[in-house]
């Protein structure tokens, strides 16, 4: 039998995180010559990622640089990965999501006529410039791609009012599958301030931050709530922010919140401590798009930081909330849902709109399908 050269393609943490289970799962069947390469625009968030799912790229092109432009980014991965493609000839190309690695990926492999299958596809907004640049990269890779492995039928049916109709499956988000690896009940964490804290008495507030949109004054707005939040709840609350690596993000977060006592900002976190502090916090507040989708399934809250979300399965759910930018919306929210309430109760509850675990094996057998090798497609998540 031919195999089938299938190459991963990924560079940030969550595109990582949720494209490493699929490459295990590639590489364990028989039918497949499973290949890997990163872009590395994130350097050391990726091999974090890389070393916990012990996954060991065939190609590193190893681009990132600080305070890189989404040019920069782009242009460094079009080209690299255009030498990548015409060394390995795969017969398909595999990228996640929205970022800009997606994004090269896809149109470097177009320009070398390699077929494309896009994870996680058909996501949106509809506002081109929220997630920016990400709503954008996705509808592209969406034009580019041949096959479309989409979450939720929600996401299908995004593609189909595009008029994308061949090529679509729904599989479920691969990051459900990545959670079933990595939380335990008795998980000891490497930082010691998270098993000091008192998951029991105190309201442990989980928050992430990094957006490019939320750059500037909506940044601003969401350092200083989350500094009057604290002060104001002092008694009862810790919030504990594992603050992104980038320049703007860090001298933001630490000018409004260094030397609060109740605040904790450290270093990013390993997938496995990220996921297990998630099922331990009471709530969480982010402007992440994994974290939307992790939360709902640990049962915890979720204030979105944003003014909108391509995720609205889990806010129709009632698990999470649209919180905004804006400093009095963020505080106002916030405090209804500390310290225990109705509205909290409401909130606090497990759903898996996102997936059941097994997208990485509807994935792999989509494309097993697509070329031949199996007589019928995948059954769908949520079928
Ligand atoms: C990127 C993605 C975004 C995703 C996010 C996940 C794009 C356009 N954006 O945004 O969709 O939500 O990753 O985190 O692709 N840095 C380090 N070390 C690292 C990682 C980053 O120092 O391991 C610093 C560098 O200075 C880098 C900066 O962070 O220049 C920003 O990284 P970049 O990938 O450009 O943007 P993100 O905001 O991380
Ligand atoms: N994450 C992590 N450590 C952290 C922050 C996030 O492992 O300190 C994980 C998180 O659990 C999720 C993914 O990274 O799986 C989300 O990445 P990020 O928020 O950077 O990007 P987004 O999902 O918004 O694109």
């Amino acid at each position: 039998m031919n195999k089938i050269k299938v190459m991963t393609v990924f560079g940030t943490r969550p595109e990582a995180i949720k494209m490493a289970p699929l490459a295990l799962e590639l590489s364990r069947r028989p039918e497949f010559d499973a290949l890997c390469c990163v872009t590395a625009q994130h350097r050391e968030m990726l091999d974090s990622v890389l070393d916990i799912f012990q996954l060991r790229p065939d190609f590193d092109l190893d681009v990132m640089e600080p305070r890189q432009t989404l040019s920069t980014i782009t242009a460094k991965c079009l080209l690299g990965l255009e030498k990548v493609f015409k060394q390995v000839r795969p017969d398909l190309v595999l990228v996640h999501g929205d970022t800009s690695t997606t994004f090269a990926g896809a149109l470097a492999a177009f320009y070398q006529q390699i077929a494309v299958g896009h994870v996680e596809a058909g996501l949106r907004t509809w506002d081109r410039y929220s997630p920016f640049p990400e709503e954008m990269n996705r509808s592209m890779v969406g034009r580019l791609a041949e096959l479309h492995f989409c979450p939720t039928a929600a996401n299908r049916r995004n593609l189909e009012a595009e008029g994308i109709t061949k090529g679509l499956f729904v599989t479920g988000n691969t990051v459900i599958d990545a959670l079933r690896t990595t939380v335990r009940k008795d998980y000891t964490f490497s930082q010691d301030i998270l098993n000091r804290l008192d998951y029991e008495k105190k309201d442990v507030i989980l928050v992430t931050c990094h957006r490019r949109e939320n750059y500037g004054q909506p940044m601003e707005d969401i350092m200083s709530a989350l500094a009057f939040l604290a002060g104001t709840y002092d008694k009862f609350l810790e919030i504990v922010y594992p603050v992104h690596l980038s320049p703007v993000v860090q001298e933001c977060a630490h000018r409004h919140l260094d030397g609060i006592p109740n605040v904790h900002l450290i270093p990013p976190l390993d997938v496995e401590e990220m996921h297990n502090l998630m099922a331990r916090c009471y709530l969480v507040m982010t402007d992440s798009g994994g974290l939307q989708e992790e939360a709902p399934a640990l049962g915890k809250p979720v204030l979105v930081l944003r003014r909108e979300t391509e995720r609205p399965e889990a806010v129709a759910a009632g698990t999470v909330k649209l919180a905004g930018v804006g400093y009095d919306e963020i505080v106002d929210m916030a405090s209804g849902l500390i310290s225990g309430s109705g509205e909290y109760d409401k909130m606090a509850h497990t759903v898996n709109p996102y997936g059941d675990g097994r997208a990485c094996a509807r994935i792999a057998d989509a494309i097993a399908w697509h070329f031949g090798l199996r007589d019928t497609p995948p059954d769908e998540f949520g079928g």
